[in-house]
């Protein structure tokens, strides 16, 4: 059995990434105000707070350098959580939760992530993402779509490599207006 097989055993790596109705993840200037959406935009929708029991379930995320600098600009948002970033730079550790990976992404997952965690939170951005989706290591996909239309931006996805089958395990809508899909490899 290899690695990669040992891990599926035991860990699961989540792609979790929000969306605008076209297909971007962020602005060109970066801000982020069409992320607001007011709580009673949907009404069969259920509160965001149902998502709190979720997110405690996470054991650790993983998050490219830009991501990593602009969650720094905005205040963190991955609390205690383990956070490992990926990046070829020296950046400054904001807490002691914070680690930096350099190198192989299959060996952060298999040596350093895997035997560590079992729900592992890959966040973005796009070129990460793209990356870990390349490579296979991608186990789940959690899409957020956020209600309106950026017109242009950063794409969600960009050249992800072969045509792969999803299989459709969840679909939760939220009075604000999102709609969460949750995909697994099929
Ligand atoms: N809407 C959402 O859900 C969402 C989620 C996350 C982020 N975002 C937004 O997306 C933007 C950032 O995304 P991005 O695609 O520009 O950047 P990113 O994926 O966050 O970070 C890219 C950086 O990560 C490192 N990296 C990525 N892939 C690597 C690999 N295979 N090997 C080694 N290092 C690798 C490199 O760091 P170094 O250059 O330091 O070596 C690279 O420059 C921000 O605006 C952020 O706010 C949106």
């Amino acid at each position: 059995m290899s690695q990669s097989d040992e891990r599926a055993n035991r860990s699961t790596i989540t792609l979790h990434m929000v969306s605008s109705l076209d297909g971007f993840i962020a602005r060109h200037d970066n801000s982020v105000s069409w992320l607001e959406s007011p709580d009673d935009a949907y009404e069969r929708g259920v509160p965001e707070e149902s998502a709190a029991e979720l997110i405690q379930g996470i054991h650790c995320y993983v998050l490219g350098s830009r991501t990593y600098e602009h969650a720094l600009e905005l205040g963190w948002p991955y609390g205690d959580t383990p956070t490992v970033v990926v990046t070829g730079r020296e950046l400054p550790a904001v807490k002691e939760t914070v680690e930096f990976y350099s190198g192989d992404l299959r060996k952060l997952v298999d040596e350093v992530l895997a035997p560590r965690y079992q729900n592992i939170w890959l966040v973005g951005g796009a070129m990460l993402c793209d990356s870990f989706l390349r490579l296979g290591l991608v186990d789940e996909i959690r899409l957020a779509i956020a209600p309106v239309l950026l017109g242009d931006g950063l794409r969600l996805f960009g050249a992800s490599g072969s045509e792969t089958r999803w299989r459709l395990e969840d679909v939760v809508a939220y009075k604000t207006g999102f709609v969460e899909l949750v995909y697994r490899k099929g």
